[in-house]
């Protein structure tokens, strides 16, 4: 039974037709015991009256930043800390913009800027709109901070599409904001990660290294920290902020990643290897810088740890998630390192689109089978990755 007993939910309504929706989402919402006060656009009013809203909350609905009337009973500053949740549903492409530009020129707009409370947003828009570079941006930018994407769903869709854009079902919308007051899927779980690329010096000035952006690993950081887990990031060199939460240890060779994933790996229950370690390091490191003098040199290379694999040979009973970027035989090639490297669960994808992109699509393979993950940015596949790891750390213990 869905309880949200005491909690304060601010239900911000944008101009969508799943707007009607939010009659039976306030209901759902009351029901489960929690305080709803709703802010609406004007173009959602022209979807679902403000009477029904305030019939169905119980309080009067805000509409305007500079209603003196409203302002006098609960000022929009007041609203803003008021909340324990505010829920964006449903959220038009226009207002996703806006958001992620951080305007603030309406009551809604101005709400989320001031709000310290969590911010959940339940996209509802067409499916080429959904689809459009621009608003797929705007999505990554919000979960970057941190804010939670619910959906959308797939099918139907009013303009007679069918396709990604529909706003999630209301008991869906409720279920998942009730999930944020439970503690996170990963609470109480220490989680290993290594990202980005690895340097094998050359010399002191050169190395050889890869393409490796890192973004998937902090994606994956980030998220399993909102889930609740204790998060060690072992990282190549990056150009990307430490999110909040995570305890980063910066390495450059394979050999140091190697040394610090082995460090802190003992108490924990999930390593994740994302890191692009290069395969190969050179024999000898030039103490001095090379010169330029023959017209051919030779680089004589030897094998470097496989870091995965050694974790997961030490017997730590830890469960193992490993990545493979390939460029052909993407399921087949990613299947085989799955068993060689003795791993739990690998997602594989397609190398060449995924370097430095904010987009990926993998298939999960398993001992159960494989599960294609259709294209989302990372973040969002980083939470799909981690309900994956978190059912299977389920399993594993019961
Ligand atoms: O490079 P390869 O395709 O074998 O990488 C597959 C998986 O193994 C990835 O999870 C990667 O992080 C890991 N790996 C590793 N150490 C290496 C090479 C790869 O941990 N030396």
């Amino acid at each position: 039974m869905l309880s949200l007993t005491n909690k304060r939910i601010l239900l911000g309504i944008t101009g969508g037709i799943a707007a009607y929706k939010c009659a039976e989402l306030t209901r759902l919402f009351t029901k489960a015991g929690a305080e709803v006060r709703v802010a609406m656009t004007r173009a959602a009013t022209e979807f679902i009256t403000p009477l029904t809203m305030q019939a169905l909350s119980g309080n009067r609905v805000h509409l305007d930043l500079l209603d003196s009337e409203a302002e006098a009973a609960m000022g929009h500053i007041e609203l803003a800390r008021w909340a324990d949740l505010v829920l964006i549903a449903p959220a038009t492409a226009d207002f996703i913009a806006r958001m992620s530009q951080g305007q603030a020129d309406d009551i809604l707009t101005t709400l989320v800027l001031a709000t310290a409370a969590p911010i959940a947003v339940a996209p509802a828009m067409n499916q080429a709109m959904w689809g459009d570079s621009g608003t797929q941006a705007n999505v990554a930018a919000l979960a970057q901070r941190n804010y939670h994407i619910f959906g959308p769903a797939e099918g139907e869709q009013a303009c007679g599409d069918v396709g990604l854009g529909r706003m999630l079902e209301p008991d869906e919308l409720a279920n998942a904001c009730a999930g944020l007051f439970t503690p996170g899927q990963l609470a109480g779980r220490k989680i290993v990660i290594t990202g980005g690329p690895t340097r094998e010096a050359i010399d002191p000035v050169r190395f050889i290294s890869n393409h490796s952006s890192g973004k998937m690993a902090y994606a994956l950081a980030a998220e399993a920290v909102q889930a609740g887990a204790q998060v060690v990031l072992v990282s190549g060199p990056v150009h990307l902020d430490t999110p909040e939460g995570v305890t980063r240890l910066d390495v450059e060779s394979a050999a140091e990643m190697l040394q610090a994933a082995q460090h802190n790996v003992g108490d924990a229950d999930v390593f994740i290897g994302v890191a692009a370690v290069a395969d190969y390091r050179p024999e000898l490191v030039a103490k001095e810088k090379i010169k330029k003098q023959a017209d051919e040199m030779q680089l004589r290379l030897v094998r470097n740890p496989d870091i995965i694999s050694e974790i997961a040979a030490s017997g730590s009973g830890l469960l193992m998630v490993g990545f493979a970027a390939e460029t052909e035989n993407v399921v087949h090639n990613g299947r085989e390192k799955l068993a060689k490297k003795n791993l739990d669960l690998l997602f594989a994808n397609e190398a060449t689109a995924t370097f430095n992109s904010d987009h990926i699509e993998v298939t999960a393979i398993s001992a159960e089978g494989e599960q294609a993950l259709p294209a989302a940015n990372k973040h969002l596949m980083a939470r799909k990755m981690l309900e994956l790891i978190a059912a299977k750390l389920k399993t594993r213990n019961t």
